[in-house]
C-alpha cells in the first residue's frame, strides 16, 4: 500500500475509533440495570417508607422529596422521588441506590451498597455498606408503590 493510500486511510479508522469511543459509555450505561433482587430478598413497602424518612440511616430526604407528608423538612438537592420511581424501573433504581457514583462519579449521594469486589468475605463487606440488601429492597418496594 503506498503512501497515498494510507492517508485516505486514516480517517476511516479515525472515524471508527471515535464511533466506538462514542458509542461505548452509551451502550455501558444502557446496561447499568440490576435486574436480579440483592440476595434474592423481596423487599417490604411500609419497612421501605420508613427507611426513606429515617433521619439517620438514609438519609434520602435530606436531599430529596419525597410522598411522605408527615415529614416537614425535606431536602431541594436531588430530584423529588416520586417522579423518579415513575421514570426508573425497579432495576434502574437498584443500580442507582446501590451506587450513585457509576452514574456520575461528582454525585453527592452516597453509594448505599457498593461492593468493592466479589473476592470479599461476605462478613467484612457487610459491615461496609450502608444499608443491607433487605433494607435496599425494602427501599426499591417503597419507591415501586409510587408508580401511577
Ligand atoms: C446527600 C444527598 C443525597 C442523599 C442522602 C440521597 N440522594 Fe439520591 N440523589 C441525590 C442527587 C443529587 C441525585 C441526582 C443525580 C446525581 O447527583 O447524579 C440523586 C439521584 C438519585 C436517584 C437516581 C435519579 C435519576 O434520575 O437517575 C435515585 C433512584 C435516588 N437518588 C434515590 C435515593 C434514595 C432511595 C436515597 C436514600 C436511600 C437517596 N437517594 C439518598 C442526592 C442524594
Amino acid at each position: 500500500m503506498g503512501l497515498q493510500h494510507l492517508i485516505c486511510y486514516i480517517p476511516h479508522v479515525s472515524s471508527i475509533f471515535l464511533g466506538l469511543l462514542l458509542s461505548f459509555p452509551l451502550s455501558a450505561l444502557a446496561q447499568q440495570e440490576m435486574t436480579q433482587p440483592l440476595q434474592g430478598l423481596i423487599g417490604q413497602a411500609d419497612r421501605g417508607r420508613a427507611l426513606v424518612s429515617n433521619k439517620q440511616k438514609s438519609l434520602c430526604l435530606l436531599c430529596h422529596q419525597g410522598p411522605i407528608p408527615e415529614d416537614r423538612f425535606q431536602g431541594n438537592l436531588a430530584p423529588d422521588l416520586s417522579l423518579i420511581a415513575q421514570r426508573l424501573n425497579a432495576a434502574q433504581l437498584r443500580a442507582r441506590i446501590v451506587d450513585a457514583s457509576q452514574f456520575n462519579p461528582q454525585t453527592i449521594m452516597p453509594s448505599y451498597y457498593r461492593t468493592e469486589g466479589l473476592t470479599r468475605v461476605l462478613q467484612s463487606f457487610k459491615g461496609q455498606t450502608i444499608l443491607t440488601a433487605q433494607e435496599i429492597e425494602d427501599v426499591i418496594a417503597f419507591l415501586e408503590t409510587l408508580k401511577p
